[in-house]
């Protein structure tokens, strides 16, 4: 199993203290290699949270996440870091690219820890590939600003996955890309996730990108049903 979320409660306290808003109740949630769920529901449901809970970004108040076999609560900072940079690639509705770095530049960054000169060339021809992939070949040398919104959005998940992350979390990854370049992105998301088994975890509000996924989940009131 690549990740398994188990009885997640996350409950957030207003800034005076006095309420205690319970955005998850003990949800269970499991993602198997090369499989792909959806999360929708509606806005302030708790997505975006659930997701940064799996991917390692945000800590539960109880229940347990183990990503790879490996539990995530009984991880140190420095562990959970590494475990991030490895196992987990995170797609966000914002690309985040470096404006002051090339598109291979970008792409590289989560490589930059590992400092062998071996795997530094790999790890180049595996971004140049990726890129490839991505159809921005020819872009390699480009800066962020010169790309459209779509081209930036596939560079982002070019990066997430350059790692070989075992589970890739995107949350509204199309959010903010026109009808073309969001089916686009929602096409290259599936495929990859069909063809480097990556499990997929993805948050939307696209009727059209859920269906693509092999379930979607419904988040209502802190819990999670299957969408019928
Ligand atoms: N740090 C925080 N402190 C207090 N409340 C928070 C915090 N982060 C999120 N919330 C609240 O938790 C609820 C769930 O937020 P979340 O961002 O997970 O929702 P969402 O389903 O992703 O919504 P959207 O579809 O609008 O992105 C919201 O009511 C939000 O206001
Ligand atoms: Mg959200």
């Amino acid at each position: 199993m690549v990740c398994e979320l188990q009885n997640i409660t996350k409950t957030y306290t207003s800034p005076s203290g006095s309420a205690h808003l319970t955005i998850l109740n003990e949800i269970s949630l499991n993602l198997n290699k090369g499989e792909s769920a959806a999360i929708v529901g509606p806005s302030g449901s708790g997505k975006t949270t659930l997701l940064h809970i799996a991917a390692g970004l945000l800590q539960p108040d109880s229940g347990t996440v183990v990503i790879d076999g490996a539990s995530v609560s009984g991880m140190d900072d420095r562990e959970l870091a590494v475990m991030r940079n490895r196992k987990i690639g995170v797609v966000f509705q914002h690309h985040y690219l470096l404006p002051q770095c090339t598109l291979l530049e970008n792409v590289l960054i989560p490589t930059l820890p590992y400092q062998d000169k071996q795997d530094r060339k790999k790890l180049a021809e595996r971004a140049i590939s990726i890129i490839k992939r991505m159809g921005l070949s020819d872009r390699l040398d480009h800066f962020p600003p010169q790309l459209s919104g779509g081209e930036c959005q596939r560079v982002a998940l070019a990066r997430a996955l350059i790692n070989k992350p075992s589970l890739l979390c995107a949350d509204e990854p199309t959010g903010s890309l026109d009808k073309t370049n969001a089916m686009e992105m929602g096409e290259l998301l599936r495929e990859i996730n069909k063809e480097e088994r990556t499990a997929l975890l993805l948050v939307t509000h696209s009727e059209a990108l859920a269906s693509q996924m092999d379930r979607v989940l419904e988040l209502h009131s802190g819990t999670l049903s299957v969408k019928s």
